[in-house]
């Protein structure tokens, strides 16, 4: 079920949400110049700098929309909570777990350093490019194909349509993943890369790559919200263990070494990706009955300059504004 089916709400109580994301839109746009397109992936660094749009769905299908809603970008790191998830649900969790830990690190997403430092070097968590390189070579199939149809099928039951493959921004990193293909070749070395290095890094990279909107970055995030249940398919997509174990991760390590203090400020389960996506969900509320979406929803933004550690600049401020006038921290 593609989210573009659904009908944007015409009510009044849904124009006036509608005109305060416009409104915010506005407001944090011009910080986009506080950020800059990731460079280290030579194709994403001519994206137009100044974008900035939103998707909220909430429990019931309405979606509102502002600002570069509708902009394909590639998933790059919001790709690893899929990947997650589609491993859990192959395996189970308690196997995953012995293949890639579930602790922050606060250190940068690409560092290598842990992995020789603690012993045996299993990935401290899957939303670090080690742990979600170990995930990726685990996706169900013997070959890249199959692994990635594993994972598109996965999109197919959230979004109703596996997602296209932006290959330039492909073949634009594996040419300069120096820094990826040596975390997979070290963890291949000390045990933590199942089957071929190359075809991992393949897949890892592919499934970054892998182009969406706001729209269905933000029903994803509903779904996870609501612990895996599809309000629309009304249908439990995801087991609800394997949506809890990822929205813990994603609250605890999703915003990179910045995580700590967007759970402090915003308190929502997010992951956000270099390209300048990021990926709420906000379960139910039951004490802020007269805020906006207090059953829940998912948001979807995408805003593609992003700070020093990777997050979407504007994004990352809209979200907070979003999380504090709408009471939306799980804390
Ligand atoms: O592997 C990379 O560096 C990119 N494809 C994705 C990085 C990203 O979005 C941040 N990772 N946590």
């Amino acid at each position: 079920m593609s989210p573009s089916i659904l009908a944007p709400s015409e009510t009044e109580q849904h124009q006036q949400i509608s005109s305060q994301l416009l409104h915010w839109i506005e407001q944090f746009q011009e910080a986009t110049s506080q950020g800059k397109c990731a460079d280290y992936i030579p194709a994403l660094r001519d994206m137009n700098s100044q974008q900035l749009g939103v998707t909220v769905i909430g429990t019931d299908g309405t979606m509102i929309t502002a600002g570069d809603c509708e902009a394909p970008f590639t998933l790059q790191s919001i790709s690893k909570v899929l990947s997650l998830i589609a491993v859990c649900m192959e395996y189970g969790i308690p196997h995953v777990l012995q293949r890639v830990d579930a602790e922050p690190t606060g250190d940068a997403f690409n560092s290598i350093i842990r992995l020789e430092m603690s012993k045996p070097g299993r990935p401290y968590n899957p939303m670090i490019n080690a742990g979600a390189i170990t995930v990726s070579s685990m996706l169900a199939g013997d070959s890249v194909t199959q692994k990635m149809n594993s994972l598109n099928n996965l999109f197919v039951q959230l979004i109703g349509t596996a997602p296209v493959l932006n290959e330039e921004v492909y073949e634009s990193e594996w040419h300069t993943a120096h820094r990826n293909r040596a975390l997979a070749y070290y963890l291949k070395d000390i045990g933590f890369l199942d089957g071929d290095v190359e075809g991992a890094l393949e897949v890892y990279l592919k499934q970054c790559a892998l182009e969406v909107t706001t729209k269905d970055t933000a029903l994803i995030g509903l779904i996870l919200a609501l612990d895996g249940y599809h309000p629309i398919r009304q249908e439990q997509v995801i087991p609800k263990d394997v949506a809890r174990f990822t929205k813990s991760l994603m609250l605890t390590c999703g915003m990179y070494n910045a995580s700590g203090k967007f759970a402090a400020f915003v308190g929502v389960p997010t992951k956000s990706g270099v390209s300048g996506g990021i990926l709420t969900a906000v379960p139910p509320r039951y004490r802020s009955r007269d805020l906006p979406f207090s059953d829940g929803c998912g948001i979807g933004i995408f805003s593609p300059a992003i700070d020093d550690v990777g997050n979407s600049v504007a994004g990352s401020l809209l979200l907070k504004e979003m999380a504090q006038q709408w009471d939306l921290s799980i804390f």
